[in-house]
């Protein structure tokens, strides 16, 4: 049987992680799994059911009651909830707002990486998020860790919710940003830290395609060795 390849991708938020990994993951045919949207996911269903989003326990059964599916289409990947297309519901702000506290449950992160390494358990992926490299694959051929200064996270943000019509202060998306990192880095179970063994990628002046490229040639290298 073939070898099975992981790739890990993490980073601090809007690093730029979803973009690079979506275009890897195609070109070498692997499977994106973009753990991030798993959270997000249950934040929403929390949200809308009136669960008390301090109280771990709570969540969990939630998510116990919870089908969350990624699912390639086209040149992207759709995000369901218990069947409702919910890709772009699950970026508005008030979802990031409290994705860090929804993700900051040790029970919930449990069920969380179980499944995600179910995901991956079966063919090659590419997956992002926060502790891929560190945990949910220690294993990973290719561990990445991706950063950016905040003002280039911010403005990129900027442009992605301008696509969509939308249009908020520079300085509030900043804002959101730097408090999303500091939640995600000061949690106390699997915080955002970069794996001993994963390559740090400053992408403030690397372009997409840049980034890209630097990837592949770390799976080609790997897979040849
Ligand atoms: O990648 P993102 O911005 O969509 O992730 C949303 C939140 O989910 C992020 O603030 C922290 C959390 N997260 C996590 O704790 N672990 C992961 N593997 C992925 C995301």
């Amino acid at each position: 049987m073939e070898r099975l390849f992981q790739v890990a991708i993490d980073g601090p938020a809007a690093a730029g992680k979803s973009t690079v990994a979506k275009i890897a993951a195609k070109t070498l045919g692997f499977v994106y799994i973009d753990t991030g949207a798993m959270y997000r996911s249950l934040t929403y269903k929390a949200l809308m059911t009136g669960t008390d989003i301090n109280d771990g326990h709570q969540l969990k059964q939630l998510l116990d009651q919870t089908e969350i599916e990624l699912v390639q289409e086209g040149n992207g990947q759709k995000v369901y909830v218990d069947g409702t297309d919910v890709t772009d519901r699950i970026r508005y702000p008030d979802v990031s707002e409290h994705v860090s506290l929804v993700s900051s449950f040790e029970e919930v992160r449990m069920e969380m990486v179980s499944r995600q390494r179910k995901l991956a358990a079966s063919c090659s992926v590419v997956m992002d998020g926060r502790d891929i490299g560190t945990h949910v694959l220690p294993k990973a051929q290719v561990k990445i860790f991706l950063i950016a200064s905040v003002d280039e996270r911010a403005i990129r943000r900027y442009k992605e919710e301008e696509l969509k019509g939308r249009h908020p202060s520079i300085e509030s998306l900043r804002e959101a940003i730097a408090l999303r990192d500091k939640k995600d880095m000061e949690r106390e179970v699997s915080p955002l830290v970069k794996a001993e063994d994963a390559i740090a990628l400053d992408t403030t002046s690397l372009s997409i395609e840049e980034v890209v490229k630097k990837i592949l040639q770390l799976v080609k290298e790997k897979q040849l060795s």
